[in-house]
């Protein structure tokens, strides 16, 4: 096979020592696999990872992105065939293993998700890890017994990747969703996605109680810090928050009050170390029941390899709304 394009990372440093450059399949880290990649995507992982904000590389060089959706061009599992459309997301890819922003892929086997039927790669990768994640947690929370009845479902960092297609998912099967969001224009954005409420951060009294005033059935947290703090000390009895994200930080400071007074749950999402039977659920759930209904609205943008470390910073800074799909081709 002829030399291709990936955007690879070379150390912790960032700057130019994360950049596209060609490299040839030889290079890549080894894997039963080969994809040929048509689209991936820009997770707040794959910033910290492409500035070097954030220590997300386990060895260098590797090439950067979480997510690669493509056609599989080589395999020695009976699972996956040549010609499958498939989707890759998290498996170690960006960490331990050569990921997705390039235009070859090679992976192990058990990392590939045949696409369900009515996923086409672009589509998969507007929902990429972010949505995974989101529908992960809402999967979690389910098997956990959360219900509409509960009341509203609390979603920070709402305008983010991860919050958005929460948002979108939950209100999609019924549940009355409450978006929390730093930002002060992004009511429009969040209510066309489904949001019952929008709440600002900037303005909210999070209080110092170790209860405070139930107000949520559940919660889906991408920020982490005072917020999931203050969370557990909102969540109606028997509640379940589910823990994404470090965005505003990784502290969390509460008591064991909600826990053995309200009985309130906290899950643990890891979208990186699933087992591939439950990979293959969430992602045909996120092509049914889960299938968020705004997606247009949320994942607007498209870029080249080229263009992506340019897209770093606000995703760094907070200050991107939904999500950026990376064209590989
Ligand atoms: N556990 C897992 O497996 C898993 C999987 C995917 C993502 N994550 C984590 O989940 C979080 C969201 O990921 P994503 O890809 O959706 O990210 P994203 O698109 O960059 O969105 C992050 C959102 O968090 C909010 N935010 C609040 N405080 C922030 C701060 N200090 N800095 C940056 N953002 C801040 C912003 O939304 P508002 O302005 O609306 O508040 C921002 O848009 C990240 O922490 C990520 O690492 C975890």
């Amino acid at each position: 096979m002829e030399a291709f394009r990936a955007f690879r990372i070379h150390s912790p440093a960032g700057g130019d020592d994360a950049r596209v450059e060609t490299i040839t399949l030889d290079d890549l880290s080894p894997g039963g696999v080969v994809i040929r990649g048509e689209y991936s995507s820009i997770n707040y992982k794959d910033a910290l990872a492409g500035t070097g904000e954030g220590r997300i590389l386990r060895r260098y060089p590797l090439v950067g992105g979480v997510d690669v959706a493509g056609t599989v061009i080589q395999s020695d599992d009976e699972r996956v065939r040549e010609g499958d459309k498939v989707v890759v997301n998290g498996c170690g890819l960006s960490e331990t293993q050569d990921g997705g922003f390039a235009e070859y892929a090679r992976v192990p086997a058990d990392c590939v998700v045949p696409l369900p039927e009515s996923l086409d790669t672009r589509t998969a990768m507007g929902l990429g890890t972010a949505g995974f994640t989101a529908a992960l947690a809402i999967h979690r929370m389910e098997l956990n017994g959360q219900v509409p009845a509960l009341g509203p479902v609390a979603v920070t960092g709402a305008t983010g990747g991860v919050g958005s297609l929460a948002v979108d998912m939950l209100s999609g099967l019924g549940y009355s969703v409450t978006a929390i969001t730093s930002k002060t224009d992004a009511a429009d954005y969040l209510q066309t996605l489904g949001a019952h409420d929008v709440l600002n951060v900037k303005t909210m009294e999070l209080g110092n109680k170790p209860l405070e005033k139930a107000l949520w059935g559940g919660a889906v947290d991408n920020v982490g810090g005072d917020l999931l703090g203050w969370l557990t000390r909102t969540l109606r009895p028997d509640g379940n928050i589910a823990s994404i994200g470090l965005a505003a930080g990784i502290a969390l400071n509460t008591t064991v009050m909600p826990f053995i007074l309200r009985g309130v749950n906290l899950l643990g999402i890891n979208s990186v170390h699933v087992p591939r039977d439950l990979r293959l659920q969430v992602w045909q759930r996120i092509a049914t029941d889960l299938r968020p209904r705004h997606l247009d609205q949320v994942a607007t943008r498209e870029v080249s390899l080229e263009e992506l470390p340019a897209q770093f910073p606000a995703y760094i800074a907070g200050t991107v709304t939904g999500r950026t799909i990376v064209r590989l081709q």
